[in-house]
Parts: C-alpha cells; structure tokens; sequence
C-alpha cells in the first residue's frame, strides 16, 4: 500500500533574527513535536547531555550554531578577552558528549575561524562564525547526499535493510547517513524493506527511526534489538547499514551500544555490513577503537526510565554504556562523501583522504 510521506522536519535552525538556535526536542517524539529555543551556555550543554539534539552530525551542525549565537553576546569585548571567553565556551560545550567526535570537530572549526582573525574586531569575527556556521550545515547537507549517492549502489531495488539506533535526518540532517541511500533511492523511484532495531535503552530505533521512515513513506518494520538475528536468518536482510559517532584511523568505529552485535550476527549470516558517516566522523588522531572513550549514562536509564514502576532493585549494579567499538574486520566498508573505502582501512582511508 502507498504510504504518506510528508516533509521533514527542522532538525537545527537559527532564530529569524539569528539570536538563538531552535531545535527539535527529540526527547519527545514520536508523540510530540515540539522546539526548544536556545541561547544560553548551560541550556545548550543540557540540550546535547539529554539528547535534545542528538546523532553525531547533528551536534556539530548544533555546535556550530551555537558558538554563533553565544559569541553575539560578548561581541563588545577587545579581541583577547573575546578569544578567551569564546575558546572557554567551546570547551565547555564539547564536555558535554565525549563519544562523537564531530562535536569536537565544529568546534575546533570555529576556535580555528577565532584564532585566524586576530586583527579584527570581535563583532567582525562574530559574523565570519556564523558564516562558518552556516557553512558547516551546508556541507553537512551536500555530504549526505553524497553518502547515500554512493551508498546506494549497494543495494538493489526490494532489499532489506536492518539499521541500528538512527542515523536519519534527525541525527544528521539532509538524507541522514545510515538512511541516505535509502532516501535517495526513494526519489529514484526504489522501494526497500527496512528493519529498525528499537535500539535499547534509549529505543532511538522505535522512537526515531521507525518514526522518520514511517513519516517518509519507507517501509519500515520495528523489530527488538535481540530479533536480529531471526530475521537475517528468514533471508530478510540484503545488508546492514549503520552511523558511526567516530571512526577511528583503523577503521574501528563507535556507534550505538549494540552496533557491534549486529556486525558479529552479519559476519555470521554472510550480509554485507556498512558503515556510513561523513569524513568529520573519520578520526586520524584516534588510532583504534581502544582509544576511543566511551559514554557511561545514567543508570536509571536502564532501571526505570521507561517503565511505570523500577524494573530492577535500587541497589542492583548498572553498567550503561551509551556506545560500542565494532572492529574493522567485521565492517565490509565504510561509506563518505567521497566514496566507499573498503579493506585494508588504514591504508586507504588515508588514501582517499591524503593523510
Ligand atoms: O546517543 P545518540 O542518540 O546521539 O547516538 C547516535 C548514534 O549512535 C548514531 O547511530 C550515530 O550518531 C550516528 S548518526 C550519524
């Protein structure tokens, strides 16, 4: 049966007068749209901490923004103590996640955009952050076009798709990453059958995922993380595509907790096993996996956040990692906007990069 498909939602966006930025509270859906006007340090540290905003490219396009609208306010000051203040500020809002590192990477654009203009005023370099700002959302956006341009040369018209957690429009903007190749192969008239795992604990699958799709007119199917399997096994799954929250120069990378079962289950079923993200996501300071830090959330999150009553005693022990390292020998290739990089990863990740 054709579905509805309607228009997406701003994910990020400045305020008309360019003084705040307004995002989606992705806490709230699938049952609620609704925006948060933001212009404050410690309101942006939130939105980032409680996944307001959320997805690893959505952050940084969030961050560059931000930077933006904050630095409007001390734009009066001489150049040092608005380098200072402004440099403090980005260093404030990058501990808010440790895991992704395109948060960090927006940032250290926009110090780099502050530290560039030395000579000039500080309301002259507020207006070439926002510029950078904008820039940042706008390359963001090509790249997603780009990914799923490449991306769907791996599929064919009626696969099945299994993703994990979202890396849709709502984490990355534009056709997503994860969801790019789906999306684009949409508008070229293909149609395929995606399996959304619901992604415990914090079901961005059930919530996001399932939502972004059903709302695009994909045909998605919810399926419980532990029902992956079953599925590969039914033949119902072509290839798995999942974000990356970091990649590092190995090609061992970060995503939602539970990426990495999904890639042993595909290794073990013979399914191709793709990871798409943008080059800001590809980390050549970070050399493996073991060196990329790990989120620890809060353990009611796991105890009793959705549930009408605790579903585990006070005193039980939680361990809540938010993300998993999957290693580069389970990943078939690794999808950019400037191609499909496949084995060996650290050789050609450099390659196509010029690193
Ligand atoms: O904790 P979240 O919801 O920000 O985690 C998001 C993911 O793990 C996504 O899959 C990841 O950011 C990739 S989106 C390009």
């Amino acid at each position: 049966m054709e579905q509805q498909k309607r228009a997406r939602l701003d994910v990020v966006k400045l305020s008309p007068d360019e003084k705040a930025v307004i995002i989606l509270d992705q806490t709230r859906l699938p049952n609620h749209e609704e925006y948060i006007t933001i212009q404050d340090e410690k309101r942006a540290w939130d939105a980032i901490k409680r996944l307001e905003i959320r997805g690893a490219p959505a952050i940084g396009v969030f961050a560059g923004y931000a930077m933006y609208v904050l630095s409007q306010q001390y734009q009066n000051l001489p150049y040092e103590a608005f380098q200072k203040e402004f440099t403090r500020q980005a260093d404030y809002l990058n501990s808010s996640r440790p895991t992704a590192v395109n948060l960090s990477w927006a940032l250290k654009r926009q110090v780099g955009v502050v530290n560039a203009n030395a000579g000039k005023s500080a309301a002259e370099i507020v207006a070439l952050v926002g510029e950078e700002a904008k820039k940042i959302d706008a390359e963001n956006l090509e790249m997603s076009r780009k990914i799923g341009e490449y991306g769907v040369t791996l599929v064919k018209d009626g696969d099945g798709i299994l993703t994990h957690c979202n890396a849709g429009y709502l984490a990355c903007l534009g056709y997503g990453t994860a969801t790019a190749p789906i999306y684009y192969g949409q508008e070229q008239g293909m149609t395929f059958h995606v399996y959304s795992d619901e992604t415990r604990p914090l079901l961005q699958g059930a919530r996001l995922t399932s939502y972004e799709l059903q709302k695009s007119g994909v045909d998605v199917t919810m399926i419980c993380d532990n029902m992956a399997s079953l599925v590969m096994k039914q033949g119902k799954i072509n290839a798995v595509f999942v974000g990356c929250d970091r990649v590092a120069a190995n090609g061992d990378f970060a995503n939602k907790i539970g990426t990495s079962g999904v890639a042993i289950l595909a290794k073990h079923y013979g399914i191709p096993f793709y990871t798409l993200g943008p080059s800001s996501t590809i980390d050549f300071d970070t050399k493996t996996g073991d060196d990329i830090h790990i989120e620890l959330r809060d353990p009611d999150e796991i105890r009793s956040m959705w549930y009408k009553e605790p579903m585990a005693l006070p005193e039980v022990k939680t361990f809540n990692p938010s993300f998993d390292v999957t290693d580069h020998s389970l990943v078939t290739g690794i999808v950019t906007e400037r191609g499909i990089v496949y084995p060996p990863f650290e050789e050609n990740l450099r390659k196509l990069f010029n690193r």
